[in-house]
């Protein structure tokens, strides 16, 4: 996994909703249904798990920072979460889907955690995902010289023959832009960069602020270029 500390769930919740809020559109090609196991990986502090439970799935959420599982079991106590490395899952065939927001970019090598997934699903279970795709904060990654953690943000020619080689067939994919505003304010590209791109100094993070500026701040808000994956795979039976 990229090198990625435990995270400042109390800024996370308070400032960077639109990680959840987002993901409303990835639950759409979820769509969960009431009795199906659902795998909720890299949940967070567990609103999109909540929110599979509302449509009467049994869901049990995982991640692998133990501050935002401890959240999340303050936040949804009668819910089931865990505390799992995506590239060490032991489940087997057990799930009907494998869901998966904003986590993905995260994971490295990539494989470790696609063959997991593929094991933890029944045969005709499916993986649904959305995650950064190729070019995803592309801005930011320049601003900040290669000092960005080693992120994971694959085409869907790449992802899906990743997925092919586990027994995943995708049925659909698509790679979008979708620029996301952060919290009104000045100082919300800061925050994000102290959020999420940990190894900066402070005069480093003034210098990537500076030169994002011009292209990412319209005098009132941030809005950063993320680009998205989204891939819906079946795991087949092999033939
Ligand atoms: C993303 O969701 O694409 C993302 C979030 C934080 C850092 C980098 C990428």
């Amino acid at each position: 996994m990229v090198s990625k500390k435990d995270w400042d769930v109390e800024r996370y919740e308070a400032r960077h909703g639109y990680v959840w809020n987002f993901g409303r559109g990835v639950m759409e090609w979820l769509a969960p249904k009431a009795g199906e196991a659902i795998l909720d990986l890299g949940c967070g502090a567990g609103q999109l798990t909540s929110e599979i439970a509302e449509a009467g799935a049994q869901v049990v959420g995982v991640d692998a920072a133990p501050s935002m599982i401890a959240q999340a079991r303050i936040n949804y106590p009668s819910l089931t979460f865990q505390l799992a490395d995506a590239r060490t899952l032991t489940f087997e065939n057990e799930f009907d889907a494998v869901f998966s927001n904003a986590t993905l970019h995260w994971v490295r090598p990539p494989e470790d955690a696609v063959r997991c997934i593929a094991r933890a699903l029944k045969t005709g279970g499916r993986f649904i995902c959305e995650f950064g795709g190729k070019g995803n904060v592309q801005s930011v990654v320049d601003a900040c010289g290669g000092r960005t953690p080693d992120w994971y943000y694959p085409s869907i020619a790449e992802y899906s023959t990743l997925l092919e080689r586990y027994g995943l067939e995708v049925c659909e994919a698509a790679l979008f832009d979708r620029p996301t505003p952060l919290e009104p304010g000045p100082d919300s590209m800061e925050d994000w960069l102290r959020m999420f791109v940990k190894n900066l100094t402070d005069e480093q993070v003034r210098a990537a602020v500076e030169k994002l500026r011009p292209k990412l701040y319209d005098g009132q808000l941030w809005t950063v270029d993320y680009r998205r994956i989204r891939l819906k795979a079946v795991k087949s039976d092999g033939r």
